[in-house]
């Protein structure tokens, strides 16, 4: 039987952790397979700069990224759009990746016209509605639809088993975002103009030691990223420092950043980067400071030691293993633990161990493996 699959993608991490898999299955090259790919354009800047690097095009563009979108009217108009398009393409099967608008919009749409659907990087909880928000909902709403189950690590299995979805449907696979990251490494390495993307900041911070901070989560809008940010000036004290932050182009939180950090001569607020760029930026940092999901999943590839600015994670894997700790939006937490990993050898050394307890870096090929089969 001739298979028609769809890919949905809306967001920066979603593309990241898509195109492996998209990549793989061109690559088959097979008669009986097509594959339409759609961007509803959640993301409009962080997407294309994705798709540009990955070389990825896109065969529909619904572009409903509008400033400042809401939840309400942003699900409404991706539900619409995907739907209609659904009706036109009549794929045989959906894949919609990780938690967003568009993932659980399009899983909708798709149960909707009654078109099987695969998630990847199914079965992550946190166990509270409200962290991550809306993400544990989205996440949620997409495993009740879908049929086929991605799950990257054992974990996520059992919570997808504990909710009653037979095994049957679920294949442990890893984290796409490893075979990314080992992909975007290697474009590093084989590009000296890459490679030396950083010399700049090197040379006017090399002795100080670079912590590499991301923060872009609804549930830290207004105080959460506030603290953040208070934590981030009273860290700024120690002269042996220098922090990085690519700004999150969402406007809660780029205006805070910009009004509150531009002038510090130890702060290097910079645009988001290239995948590429911001793989290279990982490696040389010395601490990471985050609240993005894939960040914390990437991090423990180079070693870094990451303290996670939520009060939940639905990735504990890191915790688990030692490479992260959370610290909330919590002023006094954050301050203390950068300062205890700084300060303290053995601590830093604890949680600087190079394993990834994502994924291995074959997670798309088993993906595409029980697609191609199933
Ligand atoms: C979205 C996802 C979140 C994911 C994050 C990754 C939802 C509900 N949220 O959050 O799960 O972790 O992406 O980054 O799906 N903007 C731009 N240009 C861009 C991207 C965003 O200007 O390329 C601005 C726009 O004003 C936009 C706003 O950011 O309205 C928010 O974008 P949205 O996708 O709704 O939420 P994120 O916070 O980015
Ligand atoms: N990332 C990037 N450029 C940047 C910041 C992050 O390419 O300037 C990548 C990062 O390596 C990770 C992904 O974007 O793979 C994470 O996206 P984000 O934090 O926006 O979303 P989340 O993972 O929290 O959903």
């Amino acid at each position: 039987m001739p298979k028609h699959f769809f890919i949905l993608l809306g967001t920066r991490p979603e593309a990241i952790k898509l195109f492996p898999v998209i990549n793989r299955l061109k690559a088959e090259n097979r008669k009986d397979i097509s594959l339409t790919i759609c961007a509803t354009a959640q993301h409009r800047q962080l997407l294309d700069q994705v798709l540009k690097l990955a070389k990825v095009v896109p065969d529909f563009d619904l572009n409903v990224m509008t400033a400042n979108q809401t939840l309400d009217h942003l699900t409404a108009r991706l539900l619409g759009e995907v739907g209609e398009l659904l009706e036109k393409v009549k794929p045989t099967r959906v894949i919609v990746q990780g938690d967003t608008a568009t993932a659980m919009a399009g899983a909708l749409a798709s149960y909707y016209h009654r078109i099987p659907v695969s998630h990847i990087e199914a079965g992550l909880r946190s166990g509270d509605i409200f962290s991550p928000w809306p993400e544990e909902v989205n996440r949620k709403i997409v495993g009740s639809i879908a049929d086929q189950h991605f799950a990257p690590t054992e974990r996520a299995a059992r919570a997808l088993r504990s909710e009653n979805v037979s095994d049957d449907r679920i294949h442990v696979t890893g984290n796409t975002v490893v075979d990314a990251l080992i992909l975007a490494k290697a474009m590093v390495e084989s590009d000296p103009g890459l490679a030396g993307r950083w010399d700049g900041i090197k040379k006017r911070h090399g002795n100080r030691r670079i912590i590499l901070v991301t923060c872009h989560r609804r549930e830290n809008f207004g105080g959460g990223v506030i603290n953040i940010v208070n934590a981030l000036e009273t860290i700024l004290r120690r002269e042996d420092v220098a922090v990085v932050l690519p700004v999150h182009p969402n406007p809660n939180v780029r205006d805070l950043f910009a009004s509150r950090l531009s002038d510090h001569p130890r702060v290097v607020l910079i645009s988001p980067q290239e995948y590429t760029d911001f793989v290279s930026l990982l490696s040389l940092s010395h601490l990471v400071l985050t609240d993005s999901g894939g960040v914390q999943e990437e991090a423990p590839t180079f070693g870094k030691p990451v303290l996670v600015m939520r009060d939940t994670t639905e990735r504990p894997e890191g915790v688990e293993a030692g490479t992260a700790r959370l610290v909330g939006a919590n002023y006094d937490r954050i301050v203390a633990e950068t300062f205890r990993l700084l300060d303290d050898d053995e601590t830093y050394a604890a949680m600087a161990r190079s394993h990834n307890p994502f994924g291995d870096g074959h997670a798309s090929e088993r993906i595409v493996k029980v697609l191609l089969n199933a």
